[in-house]
């Protein structure tokens, strides 16, 4: 047995990297989509935050690092705009856009670059889908951008010459919305640019005063994290759409998310991804958060 293997090893694997590098190449690939929980900005440091999310965001940074992209375009729950903002600056600065925490981390670094160029044609190509959407200056990405990706690409940024680009949200909290702006931006995946969402699955902070920063998971954390999992790992396309508009009409969403902001990124990358499959990652609920991760693929 072990000959046959080891034959199939010497002659197989070459023709078959062959023969798939010469087929790829004449199909339009698409690069994944992502979405990260980025709980709150204690979790840059591994045993302050969730370390199973951190070691999952870490590990999914490796591999964003290996896939080469050319930029990266990221949503975050932390910024919402009546017309769709995107990031114009040459350099990125930081937000720190957190309150009463230690002040060595105001002082935290996360250096990357823009790119005015593809700022421009993100905001053309929305417009073209029919959205309103303008770049703007001088804003910054916030620690929902900033803080996991330090967690994903190291305080020194392995993609310190990948230009990264945020864009808001939508100020209303329409999931059917979100998809849309997130199909809009799905065109460039076919030019090696990787989509990210940045959200939670579940984000009570009110209750989590309540229940305790590390206690047992509220039983809404659960069931609507589940419900999350089923809509966005088992359909696509249209299919899934419904499934998370339905998702959206739940009665535990109301607990899970009294406001939509941290749940609209999942439907932004899940819109970028439409016919690509959804994976869990990781997730773990928590008090009355939920830490749940995907990717999206074909
Ligand atoms: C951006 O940062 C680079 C490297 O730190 C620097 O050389 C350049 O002048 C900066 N550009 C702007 C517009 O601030």
């Amino acid at each position: 047995m072990w000959s046959w293997i080891s034959v199939g090893l010497a002659t197989g694997a070459p023709f078959l990297a062959k023969y798939f590098s010469t087929t790829t190449t004449s199909m339009i690939s698409k690069t994944p989509v992502y979405f990260f929980s980025h709980g709150g900005p204690t979790f840059m440091y591994r045993d302050q935050g969730e370390p199973g999310a951190y070691d999952a965001v870490q590990k999914l940074g490796d591999e964003i690092v290996n896939l080469k992209p050319k930029a990266i375009v990221v949503v975050s729950a932390h910024w919402q705009e009546r017309t769709i903002s995107v990031t114009s600056d040459a350099n990125n600065s930081l937000i720190y856009d957190f309150y009463g925490f230690p002040d060595f981390m105001y002082h935290e670094k996360f250096p990357t670059k823009g790119s005015p160029e593809l700022a421009n044609h993100i905001v053309q190509m929305l417009k073209d889908k029919g959205l309103k959407a303008e770049t703007v200056q001088k804003r910054g990405i916030d620690h929902g951008v900033w803080v996991p990706f330090r967690v994903a690409f190291g305080s020194e940024t392995k993609l310190k010459d990948t230009p990264l680009i945020q864009v808001s949200l939508p100020y209303n909290e329409s999931p059917a919305y979100s998809i849309e702006l997130g199909r809009a931006l799905a065109k460039l995946r076919e030019e090696n640019i990787i989509i990210i969402g940045s959200g939670m699955t579940v984000h009570n902070l009110r209750d989590m005063h309540l229940a305790g920063l590390y206690g047992p998971p509220l039983p809404y954390a659960k069931s609507f994290d589940k419900a999350l999992e089923l809509a966005v790992t088992t359909h696509t396309g249209k299919e899934r759409e419904t499934a998370m508009e339905k998702l959206f009409e739940r009665a535990d969403r109301i607990k899970a998310h009294p406001t939509a902001e941290h749940l609209l990124p999942i439907y932004v990358s899940a819109g970028a991804a439409y016919e690509d499959i959804g994976t869990l990652i990781y997730t773990r609920q928590i008090s009355s958060l939920g830490w749940g991760i995907y990717k999206f693929t074909s």
